[in-house]
């Protein structure tokens, strides 16, 4: 659906200064389109008076953090880095159940890091990427978004302490590319590839330790290099929690496996799988099985749906 990106610029940045008033607001950017774009529409509508932060919750992507705040730099927006990677992997740890997992990530985020930010800061607002997509399938019960709360029931003025403002709320992830195009962000970010916010914790079933993010990590930098030019929607590594039997230097080894996913879809409600060549698939495969202790690497056939896109 093609929009009127400069009505819907201007609309959102007089909504943002009316209900922002003269307090101030904090944004989690996390370098995805959506939370960029809500940090662009933050700064034009507030300047000083948004802070930017990127919170490392070490379920990101290699060399991800630093990226992210370099690439805001170089368009004027000042990004903090804080580095939350604690608080996160403790409060994963021993977690196996999908929903418990996204759970203790919205928790840690909303009430520990974020709510101590706002608290330091004086922040009444937290403005937030939530786009349509996210809100219709939390609502259906497909699964619980990480960045959803009032629509789950939960309100965050009384919950945290402060108020939650989703300025593309109205929008899906083309539209908000749209936007991000029109308001002159790089192509890194307009154009990249959806990640979600629980990040590589959506990629690894079973337990988030440091060791499993490294492995997933690690196939996740191969995974991106090698179908960087392939224009699908999104490709991704996932660690599961099973292990295969396989040889290394002549020796039996129990070892991890890892499934690569390449997906082709709009707006993410529905995806087909890609076919990415076989020598591509080949130089994955041999790549992804010199990481340390993975002897297994498969591709799945499974479009959305039955299956999602992400595994947890
Ligand atoms: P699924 O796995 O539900 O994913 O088919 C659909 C799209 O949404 C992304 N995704 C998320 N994004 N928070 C987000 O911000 C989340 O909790 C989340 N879960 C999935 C996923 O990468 C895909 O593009």
């Amino acid at each position: 659906m093609a929009i009127d990106c400069r009505q819907f610029v201007d609309g959102q940045i007089r909504d943002l200064r009316a209900r922002v008033g003269n307090e101030t607001a904090i944004t989690a950017l996390s370098g995805g389109v959506d939370s960029s774009v809500v940090t662009v529409l933050g700064h034009k509508a507030l300047g000083p008076r948004l802070k930017a932060v990127f919170v490392d919750n070490a379920l990101m992507r290699e060399n991800e953090p630093q990226r992210v705040v370099e690439m805001f730099g170089e368009m004027g927006i000042k990004v903090d880095l804080m580095d939350a990677r604690e608080e996160f992997l403790s409060a994963l740890a021993g977690l196996t159940d999908p929903e418990q997992k996204r759970h203790a990530i919205t928790d840690t985020f909303y009430s520990k890091v974020f709510g101590r930010l706002v608290r330091e800061s004086g922040a009444k607002f937290l403005l937030h990427g939530t786009i349509l997509t996210d809100i219709e399938e939390t609502v259906a019960g497909i699964k619980r978004q990480h960045n959803i709360l009032t629509q789950l029931g939960i309100q965050p003025e009384e919950a945290y302490g402060y108020s939650v403002l989703e300025p593309l709320m109205t929008l899906r992830k083309d539209g908000v590319r749209e936007v991000a195009r029109f308001l002159g962000l790089p192509k890194e970010l307009s154009e990249r590839m959806p990640f979600p916010g629980p990040a590589l914790a959506t990629r690894i079933v079973g337990e988030v330790t440091p060791e499993r993010l490294d492995t997933v990590r690690a196939a996740t930098a191969i995974v991106e290099e090698e179908l960087i030019d392939c224009g699908a929607f999104q490709y991704l590594a996932v660690l599961l929690n099973d292990m295969a039997t396989g040889i290394r230097d002549n020796r039996r080894e129990f070892g991890q496996i890892i499934v690569v996913r390449c997906m082709e879809s709009v707006d993410a409600r529905e995806a087909t799988v890609t076919r990415p060549s076989w020598e591509t698939l080949d130089r994955i495969s041999k790549r992804i099985t010199q990481i340390k202790g993975v002897n297994r690497c498969l591709y799945d056939l499974t479009p959305k749906p039955p299956a999602t896109i992400e595994y947890v």
